[in-house]
């Protein structure tokens, strides 16, 4: 397998390494922690300033603070002529994130179904700021997640999400979201019996008073993976089929939702460097990464047209989820510790995100005169997650008992929960009522004809 260095590496790093960075780092663990929150204090003053303000010209007569609240609020209507999302014609992933006060939807130490990479706040995170944030669309007001209401919807159906350590980390989220609503929570159980720190193969939860499962399958190239053809030079250990979908596929294509994601693993480090090369056909050739993944996503696209039946399967593409390292990578020491508010303003998105963006959008581009699109819908998380550069995992992923990271081995790609990837499953599940809606408008309209 390509097992360079990677965003998941950094989940296993050894107790020894950690301890020798630890050491080296200590001295300057706690005045950092005190200029962090500082800052983070400093900024949440300005945050409550500038929204007051912006607010307060519109409406003078009002108290700035409480108007704030109100409009940010669910009941808040009366401050813009939104559409209601499942009705209209609207943009959801354009908008901005609202301080709510009714926010985060669970708390991580209520759910079980998490890693303790996701931990934030239980890892030592000092500030809760991150936990805080709603995504709220410009041009309408997407409905409020309702566990049961989701978990209905799931009766009897299973949701597979298929991808990186990313899509880990959504699926995480959704497990905790849907079992907020269940109150006997030994009803929800792994079916092999693997614990949720299973990180090969696949996971599948099922939450038997639905008779639904949630599952997971790592699978960070969604293509297949394996050994190279005869007669390769030995440099060469393994190759992707470029045109050839993972072999887990099979499980993939009758789930009743299908959420794929992949991108983070489309870099020169986990491929090439680790000995793994492309291959098409019985050819293995050294084209360029960006090439691979614009076509790994066209044999991704064609699968589903070609293999998913989607009038059963509702399908759903997760857009890249972006990085937010300053000052490095994830290999040299990029930091986002400091980051304790979303991007307010214009969000300044790192150039590496866009590429990675923009090949995915080069791919749609390139089928958008098919029906190939009509197959599945985008979760274009992209932008709105560009924002939150306060939302990563940084130096406190590494659990409880160890505490916070070395200053230098920061994880600025995998998201804290509860957090950023919550947002993505209420779209998901904005999404899912809103075919729900689309379809009884249809039927209906179809009776009225007849
Ligand atoms: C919200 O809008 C609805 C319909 O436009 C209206 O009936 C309701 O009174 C409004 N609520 C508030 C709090 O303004
Ligand atoms: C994704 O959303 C962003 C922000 O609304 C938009 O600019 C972009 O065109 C969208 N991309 C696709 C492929 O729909
Ligand atoms: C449970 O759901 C599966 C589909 O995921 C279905 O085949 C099966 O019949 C369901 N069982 C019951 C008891 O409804
Ligand atoms: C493999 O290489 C041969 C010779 O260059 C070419 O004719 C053929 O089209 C290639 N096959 C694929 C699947 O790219
Ligand atoms: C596709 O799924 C729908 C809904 O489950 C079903 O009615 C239809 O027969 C299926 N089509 C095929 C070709 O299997
Ligand atoms: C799609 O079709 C339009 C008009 O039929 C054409 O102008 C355009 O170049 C086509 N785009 C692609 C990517 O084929
Ligand atoms: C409903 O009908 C519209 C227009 O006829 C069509 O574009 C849309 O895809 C249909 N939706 C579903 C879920 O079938």
């Amino acid at each position: 397998m390509c097992n360079s260095p990677s965003a998941e590496s950094s989940e296993t790093m050894s107790f020894i390494d950690f301890y020798k960075k630890m050491k080296r780092f200590r001295l300057f663990e706690p005045s950092i922690g005190i200029l962090g929150l500082t800052v983070c204090v400093i900024f949440c003053f300005f945050l409550l300033d500038y929204r007051s303000v912006r607010k307060g010209l519109r409406f003078p007569s009002q108290s700035e603070r409480l108007l704030w609240l109100r409009i940010d609020g669910e009941n808040g209507n009366f401050s813009t002529k939104k559409i209601d999302f499942l009705s209209g014609e609207c943009d959801v992933f354009y908008g901005e994130w609202v301080w709510d006060e009714s926010y985060p939807l669970y708390q991580s130490k209520d759910c079980r179904f998490l890693d303790e990479g996701f931990r934030c706040s239980e890892n030592g995170r000092p500030d809760f700021f991150y936990t805080k944030w709603r995504w709220q669309p410009r041009d309408c007001n997407l409905p409020r997640f309702d566990a049961k209401i989701m978990l209905e919807k799931l009766r009897n159906k299973r949701v597979v999400f298929a991808g990186d350590s990313i899509g880990r980390n959504q699926w995480e989220s959704l497990l905790c979201m849907l079992s907020s609503a269940v109150s006997n929570k030994d009803s929800i159980y792994e079916v092999n019996g693997n614990p949720i720190t299973k990180h090969k193969g696949f996971l599948v939860f099922k939450f038997t008073d639905y008779n639904c499962t949630v599952e997971y399958y790592r699978a960070p190239f969604l293509v297949l993976q394996s050994r190279p053809p005869a007669n390769v030079p030995p440099q060469i250990r393994t190759t992707l089929k470029l045109d050839q979908m993972d072999w887990m596929s099979s499980k993939w294509k009758d789930a009743d939702m299908l959420i794929f994601n992949t991108g983070h693993w489309w870099n020169y480090e986990k491929t090439i460097r680790g000995g793994c090369y492309f291959q098409e056909g019985s050819n293995v050739t050294d084209m360029k990464v960006d090439t691979a993944y614009q076509k790994s996503l066209e044999t991704v696209f064609k699968w589903i047209h070609h293999e998913v039946n989607t009038t059963k399967t509702q399908v759903f593409f997760r857009t890249y989820a972006p990085v937010h390292f300053r000052g490095g990578d994830w290999r040299s020491g990029g930091t986002c510790h400091l980051e304790t508010l979303p991007e307010l303003g214009s969000s300044l998105v790192p150039s590496h995100t866009w590429s990675k963006y923009s090949i995915f959008a080069r791919a749609i581009e390139s089928y958008s005169n098919t029906s190939y699109l009509r197959s599945f819908d985008l979760l274009n998380i992209t932008y709105m997650t560009s924002r939150r550069k306060d939302g990563h995992s940084s130096l406190y992923y590494l659990g409880r008992a160890v505490g916070p990271a070395s200053l230098h081995r920061q994880d600025c790609s995998h998201w804290c929960l509860p957090g950023v990837p919550d947002a993505w499953n209420e779209l998901l599940y904005a999404l899912v009522l809103k075919r729900e809606a689309s379809r009884r408008l249809n039927s209906s309209s179809f009776h009225a004809q007849v």
